[in-house]
């Protein structure tokens, strides 16, 4: 006789306990354990044999990605929706799911439903025409998955818009809305629908305040692919991100702003972000970063006051706040500033966050530039600072160069990569940050 063992799976994490927890020990989300019988080991296995097939004699039916109409979009996915694969769509709340969502289903070039669990149809309809007088599309504001399903089953469309899958509800599943239950169940749902009728979904998601995918992290598992809109709320530029590609890169970004009429497409956004109100002021210094496999760039500025307590301030906006601090210890032992009676505030223009390092160098000579009172025009500055105040290499310096030189800048501090560039600009490559600030 066979033995079998009751076990509790967290249906969240997949974390297995012996007892029934009212919160799983692992991931700590409450009412997830699920009882499940496991069957002791040693077992005959009950199941017909499979026959596994040979990978070179399989005949691949290929079909044609659908262009959603926005370039940038389609970059980003990887040239295009391919038919029958979901897409998951994440981002703060108010930045322009909903709304990118919308363009996307009036541009394409395929019979497309748009499911609206948020909205009514007349919400969506002044939405609409915000973005695009004439226009024709199929709308559904429903939020019974059921009722959905049966919708797409009846009508075929090529692509289905899910806005949002917290709202949809599944009457077999258990659980409220947006719980752990109902969206893994009604994403198995969808699955099913996509590569049964060669349907593509793209699926919006609520992200926590965390910044992550709200729901089960086994989401981001199922989907084919998870794109991240972000962006700050109050600033115009939305950044399209890619994390996850099952049919394409992950390295591509796509740049929009927020306009009137809804998201713009913008080809240029080292020019959004550098723009026309720029001054020559001490304390400015253009960075070139790398979003994707685009050069970027930015503008950084640093203000430096003298400090009226003992302990002197370091404040950022869009730059990591103890990055500030390592770098201000590598000016006073590297370059000899004394900065322990200044408060020190950096800024990226433009709402960015920087996460890369390759922006080192021009926060310090912004900070250096502040405090000397003097401008440093006309130049873009790269590079890693080390501790000992050593210029590292960045990777992609010649795409950062190009832009610089598109952009009209005629001078370069940057380290000692080895690069092939000949053109316009002039190039002053540094091994030091002492070096570096022989040229300001
Ligand atoms: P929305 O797409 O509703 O965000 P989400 O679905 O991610 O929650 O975006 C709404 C914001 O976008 C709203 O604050 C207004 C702004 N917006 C514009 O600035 N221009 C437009 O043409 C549209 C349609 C929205
Ligand atoms: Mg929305």
């Amino acid at each position: 006789m066979v033995k079998s063992q009751t076990i509790f799976v967290c249906s969240n994490c997949q974390h297995k306990t012996p007892r029934w927890q009212g919160k799983c020990p692992n991931c700590g989300q409450w009412n997830t354990l699920e009882e499940q019988v496991q069957l002791s080991s040693k077992t005959a296995y009950s199941g017909v044999a499979v026959k596994p097939v040979d990978l070179s004699g399989v005949e691949i039916s290929m079909h044609e990605r659908i262009k959603t109409g926005i370039g940038e979009f389609d970059e980003v996915v990887g040239g295009g929706v391919v038919p029958g694969s979901l897409v998951l769509l994440g981002g703060d709340p108010g930045i322009g799911k909903s709304t990118l969502a919308l363009q996307l289903s009036m541009n394409v070039d395929a019979e497309v439903l748009y499911v609206s669990g948020e909205e009514s149809v007349s919400q969506i309809k002044l939405r609409a025409d915000r973005i695009n007088k004439n226009h024709r599309l199929n709308v559904l504001a429903e939020t019974s998955l059921d009722a959905i399903l049966s919708a797409i089953e009846a009508q075929k469309p090529e692509l289905v818009i899910i806005d949002s899958i917290q709202t949809m509800y599944l009457e077999q599943a258990s659980g409220v809305a947006g719980g752990v239950a109902q969206v893994t169940s009604a994403v198995q749902q969808i699955m099913r629908a996509a590569k049964q009728n060669h349907i593509s979904f793209i699926i919006i998601g609520h992200v926590t305040k965390e910044g992550y995918l709200a729901g089960p992290k086994t989401l981001e598992h199922m989907v084919d692919t998870v794109l991240y809109l972000e962006g700050e709320r109050f600033a115009a530029f939305r950044i399209l991100r890619c994390v996850k590609n099952r049919f394409g890169t992950t390295n591509e970004v796509g740049v929009f702003e927020m306009a009137g009429g809804g998201l713009v497409e913008v080809k240029n956004p080292s020019q959004l972000f550098l723009g026309e109100d720029s001054i020559e002021a001490s304390g400015n210094v253009i960075t070139g970063i790398m979003e994707g496999s685009r050069a970027l760039l930015l503008e950084i500025q640093a203000l430096t006051s003298s400090s009226s307590f003992g302990y002197p301030k370091r404040t950022t906006a869009g730059f990591d706040n103890n990055r500030l601090q390592l770098l201000a210890a590598i000016l006073s032992k590297r370059a000899g500033l004394n900065l322990s009676n200044h408060d020190i505030y950096v800024n990226v223009v433009g709402g960015i966050k920087i996460d890369e390092p390759a922006a080192d160098l021009a926060v310090a000579l912004a900070i250096v530039s502040s405090i000397k009172d003097s401008v440093i025009k006309n130049t873009v500055v790269i590079g890693e600072l080390g501790l000992s105040g050593e210029v590292r290499f960045v990777p992609n310096l010649e795409k950062r160069i190009k832009e610089a030189e598109k952009l009209g800048f005629t001078e370069i501090i940057c380290p000692r990569n080895k690069i092939s560039y000949k053109g316009k600009i002039k190039i002053h490559q540094v091994k030091t940050l002492a070096e570096a600030l022989k040229y300001i």
